[in-house]
């Protein structure tokens, strides 16, 4: 696209946001173009607070099917619009209302935690939402010792190595993107660059987090490339992250772990799409009423973690 046409798209939004009182909330995994036009760039929890707290009259989301729903559940009274309806999450759906009742019903009294990478029914259906963010402390805030954990294998995995007391009992669900993330492509990146920190997002795979000196959600390693003395980093998530991070510390050097690491699903918004998103009000998200009432008592638990 030509610099003066994507100039005349970036104007067109700013003025429409201002006319509808929109807000444009976007994912670290979007392409990075977003962020000229975003009001809040960040992680999924960053994501719900800001869906939670805003007084704009229309939430356009910059990300993936279940962000829109869930701040369609934090803002019943908002229009929620996602810009590409086909932008959905595979591990969200990797779990329905009915596998999880299956699932519950071989450990009966076990509490389900359930990231917040899930449908409304299967927040409906569960005790308390985390996100890589928080999921540890989620977890450890309840009184039970087995705990059920959906829909993230490799995040609950993590979760019970950090929490040995707890019996966690995992979904078999997972990320594709972060799966895709091979140890050996991390070993082979530490041998060119042994001063690296390895930066490792909690979906991976076990053996990629046991390779990293630092495991925490988008904002968490975000936050601790800001934090450390270390001018070199090897970076075990979405591609989006690592974009941002060349932008904003172009001092120190960020090296992918794989180039598989794109989750295609967060690619589809495009600035037109947002632009189109706002002038016909289109995709506008809706909840059922009684699965959304349910669906916030779970994301209010975590909320108030
Ligand atoms: P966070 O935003 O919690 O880091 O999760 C990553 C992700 O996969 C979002 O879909
Ligand atoms: Fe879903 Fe993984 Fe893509 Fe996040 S990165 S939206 S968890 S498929």
């Amino acid at each position: 696209m030509a610099i003066t046409d994507k100039i005349d798209i970036i104007n067109k939004i700013n003025r429409l946001k201002i006319e509808k009182k929109a807000v444009i909330l976007a994912h670290c995994y979007q392409n990075i173009e977003i962020d000229e036009v975003a009001d809040f760039v960040g992680d999924s929890l960053g994501l719900s607070r800001q869906a939670a707290e805003t007084d704009a009259t229309i939430i356009v989301f910059a990300g993936v099917y279940f962000m829109a729903e869930t701040a369609k559940i934090l803002s019943p009274d908002k229009k929620v619009l996602l810009p590409r309806l086909e932008s959905g999450c595979l591990m969200a759906d990797m779990i329905n209302a009915e596998e999880l009742r299956a699932f519950k019903a071989q450990y009966p009294g076990a509490p389900v935690v359930c990231y917040v990478n899930s449908t409304a029914e299967v927040k409906a259906e569960s005790d308390i939402c985390c996100t890589s963010a928080n999921a540890v402390q989620v977890v450890e805030s309840l009184p039970d010792k087995r705990i059920l954990f959906v829909p993230d294998r490799g995040l609950g995995a993590y979760v019970a190595s950090q929490l040995p007391d707890k019996e966690i009992i995992c979904f078999s669900g997972y990320c594709p993107t972060h799966m895709r993330i091979r140890p050996e492509e991390i070993i082979e990146k530490k041998e060119k660059f042994p001063e690296a920190e390895v930066l490792v997002h909690p979906e991976c795979h076990t053996a990629v987090i046991n390779l990293a000196d630092f495991t925490g959600s988008t904002t968490g390693i975000i936050k601790r490339v800001k934090e450390s003395s270390a001018d070199t980093f090897i970076i075990a998530t979405e591609k989006g992250v690592i974009e941002r991070l060349q932008r904003d510390y172009p001092e120190k050097m960020f090296i992918l772990a794989s180039e598989k690491a794109i989750c295609e699903n967060m690619k589809w918004t495009r600035l037109e799409d947002i632009l189109l998103s706002l002038e016909t009000e289109q995709f506008e998200i809706s909840v059922d009423k009684a699965i959304a009432e349910k669906a916030l008592i779970s994301i209010d638990r975590m909320l108030n973690v």
